[in-house]
């Protein structure tokens, strides 16, 4: 156990004094120092998808690392970067075909956005700048995608001094609806608030439409209803405005299918990812675009666009995250994914019947969203001061389950919710075990919060 004030490492959150020394991992469990298990649902954060401890992977970044740790980009490629390129081109959908590699998430983000632009320079359009986003969402830490977040909980308004002026249309949340509509009947009022807002806001300014196809941790698995994002395809063609797919979380095989958006009939213009690209095993995250949009470059005469940092195609990254999406195709693991998905989406939802305050139970695949609320009937959510997500999640933790749940869905920092997202390799009776810890943990964070259970 390390405390803050004894050490020189900068935890950055505020509200915590010590920290424990994870040892090491196996399959869905980590094991800190002093040999206490913890059954990991949300892999990582939202990362580790084929499990801790897998040595092939281990191997692979040591025989990368001895063969050559690092290339200029601009001078060198390696076999791993182009055969990580080729396979990723194959799992994506048709029409996108070239890779951009960076460093994570936040990286991916913040390129996708450049890219959009530049896309538009090229094509003697360079007032379309802006990219719209949507509420509860996260893109990420920089103060770019910070400005495309639609997050309350993340503090973005804390850094309102440095934000872009970027626009952002409500979350397509049918079970707290903003519009108080009912699907289908509301003909996506949620969709058709994208052609509205680009109007208001001027198309020749904006430059891209950016949405989590399935919502990660600022919304738990908000999951858009059909015809959804057929819709926002549509709109986006209309005003000349590219849609990124944000499948940071989403992408490789999280949700069932290769990226989030295959459960839509759609072909979006860049995805972006990161996480499960590289389960965790090493820092990595990409771009892929669609043909027409790297074409659009190719043809430029513009030499290239400077969308890349020092550690964009790590080779030791590369590997990894090759031998990843490797292990991930011989063992079969997105298929295992979603039937374990289903299996645990099954499991919660009959520990939901008898739960008092579980209100929604959502998602695809191993991304599952619950909701709590006061009221089951009219979806009232809890209020704020009972910090009943706060709670839950540290409670959990003592039990030896890792959570990880965050507030405002709501209207307002209200709306309590956990996301789980344990890794692909999760065996039934671990999925049990996940949902006995989580019933007795709720139980117990209902009698600390004084609500009844
Ligand atoms: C949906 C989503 N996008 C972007 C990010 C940012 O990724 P990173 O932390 O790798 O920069 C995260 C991180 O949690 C995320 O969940």
């Amino acid at each position: 156990m390390t405390q803050q004030a004894d050490s020189n490492v900068f935890y950055a959150q505020g509200w915590k004094t010590d920290y424990l020394h994870a040892e090491y991992g196996e399959g869905i469990y980590l094991y800190d120092h002093q040999g206490q298990q913890y059954l990991d649902a949300i892999g990582g954060t939202h990362c580790i998808t084929i499990g801790y401890g897998v040595d092939e992977i281990a191997q692979a970044m040591v025989e990368q690392a001895n063969k050559v740790s690092f290339t200029h980009k601009v001078k060198f490629t390696s076999d791993a970067q182009e055969e990580l390129a080729t396979l990723i081109a194959d799992m994506a959908p048709d029409e996108l075909r070239h890779v951009l590699f960076v460093t994570g998430g936040s990286t991916a983000n913040e390129m996708a956005m450049q890219l959009a632009h530049y896309y538009h320079i090229a094509r003697g359009k360079p007032s379309k700048y802006r990219v719209i986003g949507r509420w509860h969402s996260y893109h990420g830490r920089t103060t770019a995608t910070l400005s495309m977040s639609g997050s309350l909980f993340a503090r973005r308004s804390d850094m309102l001094h440095y934000q872009h002026d970027f626009p952002h249309i409500q979350a397509p949340h049918c079970y707290q609806c903003p519009y108080q509509h009912v699907n289908p009947e509301c003909e996506l009022t949620c969709a058709t608030e994208l052609a509205r807002t680009i109007e208001q806001e001027g198309a020749d300014t904006i430059s891209a439409f950016i949405a989590e196809p399935i919502v990660g941790g600022a919304g738990s698995a908000i999951t858009p209803p059909p015809g959804y994002y057929e819709k926002i395809r549509e709109i986006c063609d209309t005003y000349d405005i590219l849609f990124i797919a944000e499948e940071v979380i989403t992408g490789f095989g999280r949700t069932g299918k290769n990226f989030g958006i295959q459960h839509w009939d759609v072909s979006p213009d860049l995805i972006t990812s990161a996480k499960g690209l590289s389960s965790g095993y090493a820092p990595m995250g990409c771009v892929i675009l669609r043909e027409n949009v790297a074409e659009t470059f190719f043809a430029s005469q513009r030499k290239g666009v400077p969308t890349f940092v020092t550690y964009s195609g790590h080779p030791i990254s590369c590997a990894a995250a090759l031998a990843v999406q490797k292990y991930i195709q011989q063992n079969q693991l997105i298929e295992q994914c979603q039937q374990r998905g289903d299996y645990l989406k099954q499991a919660l939802s009959q520990l939901a019947y008898s739960q008092e305050l579980m209100g929604d139970v959502r998602g695809k695949g191993l991304l599952l969203g619950v909701e709590f609320v006061q009221n089951k009937g009219t979806h009232q959510p809890l209020p704020r001061q009972q910090q009943f997500t706060e709670t839950l999640v540290k409670t959990a933790f003592d039990n030896g389950l890792i959570l990880r749940g965050r507030p405002g869905t709501g209207t307002s920092l209200d709306g309590d919710h956990i996301l789980l997202s344990p890794p692909f390799v999760i065996s039934e009776t671990e999925c049990d075990e996940l949902v006995e810890r989580l019933a007795s943990s709720i139980k117990q964070t209902c009698k600390l919060t004084g609500l009844s259970s």
